[in-house]
């Protein structure tokens, strides 16, 4: 089974790609190292001892689309590409919507083309908005979104169920992620974003190898255990599995399937900086800071669907969580 890898250098993508080669799935990847670098396909290579075949590329791209699907017979597509920084999808939307919306879009122009109709969506817990009843369930209605980002992940959710809708050939699988974190047990893949990072784990991760002075929680007033934030972080080991199970079941949908993929546990701010100290024997310096705008009190995930229709759990814990992002940052200082 030959599967496109679309934004597979990138941090969920590479992971995916590992674990797609590691279950004998042969790997095409696009990607034009917007946000990745040429050093992780080196890796792959030595955590799997294969090179997946790489072309470098836009995904807006149709040309080299059709170059690679007429070069290789591609079975499934899994699309990771795309921009995902909230706080620059604010300042600079159409870059946002530009890259999203027309990646997606001709990516399933030239899949029409070639008559390959499967594809698994990196979307987000993101479509929910602000949640108006916890957990969430993939049925409930979608919230407003809060930034450009989000609003190009429930436009290409639309877009890939009318597409789905005009077509019966088409299989579509959207996965909605909720907080991924940590990092590959190699330690040579991971997250590590350039410049000073907005999400929490990276955040920590710098904290911790001394290369930012302390942490700022955002808020500690919110109506949670703690009064910090609360959210489903999942191990990105996890989420990429959740990927092959999805390939795995893609020849049974008809139309459209949505599924959570989290742990269906939350873990506030404090609980993530506690956890990360005591694991990894290491000092987090924290402040607490105003509440940042746009961010909810809790959200994280009913994930039983994907139990009973992918056979898909989650099964690393935040110590699992924690340590591998550690191993991972460590190894980046040297
Ligand atoms: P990432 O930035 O690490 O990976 C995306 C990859 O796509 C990068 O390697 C980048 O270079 C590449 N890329 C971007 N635009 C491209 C284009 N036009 N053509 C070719 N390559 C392109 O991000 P990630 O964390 O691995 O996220 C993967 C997907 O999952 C994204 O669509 C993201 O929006 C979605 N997602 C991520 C999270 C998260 O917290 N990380 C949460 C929910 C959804
Ligand atoms: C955000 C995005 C989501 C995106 C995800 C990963 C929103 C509403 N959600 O999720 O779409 O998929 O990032 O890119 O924008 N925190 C601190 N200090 C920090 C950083 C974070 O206290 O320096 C807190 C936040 O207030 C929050 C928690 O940590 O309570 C997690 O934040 P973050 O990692 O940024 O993820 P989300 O905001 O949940």
């Amino acid at each position: 089974m030959k599967v496109f890898v679309t934004g597979g250098t990138g941090y969920i993508g590479s992971h995916t790609v590992v674990e797609l080669i590691e279950n004998g799935y042969e790997v095409v990847i696009l990607d034009n190292f917007s946000n990745s670098k040429p050093e992780v396909l080196d890796y792959i290579y030595k955590i799997t001892g294969v090179k997946p075949k790489f072309y470098e590329g836009d995904c807006c791209d149709k040309e080299i689309l059709r170059k690679i699907f007429k070069e290789n017979e591609i079975d499934s597509v899994i699309h990771f590409a795309g921009f995902k920084a909230v706080g620059e999808s604010v300042q600079v939307p159409l870059k946002y919507y530009r890259n999203n919306l027309v990646s997606t879009i001709s990516l399933c122009e030239v899949m029409n083309e070639f008559n390959c109709k499967n594809i698994v969506f990196s979307s987000s817990a993101t479509v929910y908005g602000d949640p108006k009843e916890l957990p969430l369930k993939e049925q409930m209605e979608l919230g407003k979104t809060t930034n450009p980002y989000g609003t190009t992940k429930a436009y290409i959710e639309r877009i890939l169920s009318d597409l789905s809708f005009s077509d019966k050939e088409w299989k579509v699988i959207l996965l909605r992620y909720f907080n991924p974190v940590g990092a590959h047990s190699s330690g040579l893949i991971g997250e590590n974003p350039n410049g000073t990072p907005n999400n929490l784990m990276p955040y920590i991760m710098k904290v911790a190898i001394g290369e930012l002075p302390y942490l700022n929680i955002f808020g500690d007033d919110y109506d949670t255990k703690d009064g910090t934030g609360v959210r489903d972080y999942i191990h990105v080991v996890d989420l990429a599995k959740g990927h092959l199970k999805a390939l795995e079941h893609l020849e049974d949908v008809e139309g459209v399937k949505i599924y959570n993929l989290g742990t269906g546990v939350g873990y506030s701010v404090l609980e993530m900086v506690k956890t990360f100290e005591e694991v990894n024997n290491v000092k987090v310096p924290y402040k607490i800071a105003p509440r940042r705008e746009g961010d909810v009190a809790s959200c994280y995930a009913d994930s039983s669907l994907a139990l009973k229709e992918l056979g898909w759990k989650a099964k690393l814990g935040l110590e699992e969580m924690v340590s591998s992002s550690y191993k991972f940052i460590l190894g980046q200082k040297k």
